[in-house]
């Protein structure tokens, strides 16, 4: 199992930037509570709990017809529908796309380059488009799925459809729609689990499946997570000790920053998932900490400094990989110079610096927090992604607010309707004419 060591978060550790053992028991009340509604599943978008028990059979079954019959396989989608299939291939099948087929391209941007490159790259006749979306309805999907329908009617004329797989809600949406009419094959989002949180649904299982990932083993690892977590004593639960003291670093700490440092380039598209899940759930009543993706090593030559000597703002969560599976051993020879890294192994350095950093952070009165992984793979992956969604849910309810929605970006959204034209959006589309004026007639250019 990961193991969770918070000695670094309490003031024994780090002095005055750490909590103690009192404010830990402050919140005692309030995790009981909160572990009532996780247990009563209160807010229907705890569902997300329930997704280790799932049936794979079907995705599995799609993924081998897609493994047979295709060899690309486009994913169109944003957010929660793309950061999670990301996160899962990089740290499962690093450089995929270099040695295996179908190769895998995952769009989750309108950036036209982008989408140029990829198609010159992919053989629409040997395509199939994966397009991802909860809502059915999020405008920078369905633009790149109305391209990518065209295309594909180009590559095989009425044919097109066989080559679609929808996955969204089971009965609502745009996409829904559009799916049942023209026959796609779809595969279901359940109504009550959000984008963010979307991870162990077809969202992230059929690419991994795709990929050849043992998502069977996923499930298994975020279930034993689950398990881990299930007890109210809030001094066993790690994602109750670990909510409670990234709540208490926020309140009572003023650490704004919570920067997540794997040590790992397998993680780094994790971090990205990590960094969506905890800003979008986190992020409300002019509260939350800024999450901040970071990798180990790299980023002691680029970070570290501003952690250890900037402003006492951040609260780092270390992941380290107890064994990276194939070692390389530096070098054998004689070089006197550098004869200390003799007989030792890169897999050692990286603990080695993983380690030195931790405890040049402690020296610096910076908390920190670790997770210990045995090794990444599926099952620990399946953890990995169950622990901190529950830690993301558990913070949010000490913070009083609901971390399962959104409002925040809906204004965006409308605004970009209003100046797209879309029906219903012309005060939107009036505050941006505005808004423009005032940007042209504004003296503060130069
Ligand atoms: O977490 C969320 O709900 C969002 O980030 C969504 O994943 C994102 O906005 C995409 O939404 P949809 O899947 O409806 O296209």
């Amino acid at each position: 199992m990961i193991t969770f060591d918070f000695t670094n978060m309490m003031s024994e550790a780090v002095g005055r930037n750490g909590v103690n053992t009192d404010d830990i028991n402050s919140l005692k009340e309030q995790l009981e509570i909160i572990h009532s509604d996780i247990v009563k599943r209160r807010l229907p978008e705890m569902y997300f709990l329930d997704l280790p028990n799932q049936d794979t059979d079907d995705i599995n079954a799609m993924a081998d017809n897609i493994r047979s019959s295709s060899k690309y396989f486009l994913l169109l989608g944003i957010g929660g529908s793309a950061l999670g299939p990301r996160a899962l291939l990089d740290a499962l099948k690093p450089f995929y796309n270099l040695n295996h087929s179908p190769k895998i391209f995952i769009y989750d941007n309108v950036d036209p380059s982008t989408l140029t490159t990829i198609l010159s790259l992919i053989d629409l006749k040997k395509t199939v488009v994966n397009v991802i979306t909860k809502s059915g309805s999020t405008v920078e999907t369905m633009s790149s799925f109305l391209i990518l329908i065209n295309a594909l009617k180009k590559a095989h004329g009425k044919n097109f459809s066989k080559w679609i797989i929808a996955t969204t809600d089971p009965e609502k949406g745009i996409l829904r729609e559009i799916a049942e009419k023209e026959n796609f094959k779809t595969l279901p989002i359940h109504p009550h689990v959000v984008g963010r949180f979307s991870v162990l649904t077809p969202v992230g299982l059929l690419t991994a499946a795709v990929a050849g990932i043992n998502i069977k083993g996923i499930l298994k690892g975020a279930k034993d997570m689950l398990m881990k977590c299930a007890g109210e004593n809030l001094w066993k639960n790690p994602a109750y000790i670990c909510g409670a003291l990234m709540y208490l670093m926020e309140e009572k700490k003023k650490k704004n920053i919570s920067v997540l440092l794997p040590y790992s380039d397998r993680l780094k598209a994790f971090s990205e998932w990590y960094c969506q899940l905890w800003a979008e759930s986190l992020g409300k009543n002019n509260k939350g900490q800024t999450p901040y993706p970071s990798i180990g090593v790299t980023d002691q030559h680029s970070q570290l400094q501003m952690w250890m000597e900037g402003p006492k703002d951040k609260v780092i969560t270390f992941i380290d990989i107890l064994d990276y599976g194939d070692d390389i051993a530096i070098y054998d020879e004689d070089i006197k110079s550098l004869g200390y890294l003799k007989n030792h192994t890169l897999g050692e350095l990286i603990r080695a610096e993983q380690e030195a950093t931790e405890l040049a952070l402690v020296k610096a009165g910076m908390p920190s927090m670790r997770l210990n992984v045995p090794k990444i793979d599926a099952y620990y992956m399946g953890q990995l992604f169950l622990f901190f969604e529950l830690v993301t849910a558990v913070t949010g309810m000490l913070h009083g607010i609901n971390p399962f929605n959104q409002p925040g970006v809906e204004e965006g959204k409308n605004l970009t309707y209003g100046i797209m034209g879309r029906k219903g959006y012309e005060d939107k589309k009036k505050e941006v004419v505005e808004y423009r004026k005032k940007i042209k007639n504004s003296k503060y250019k130069i």
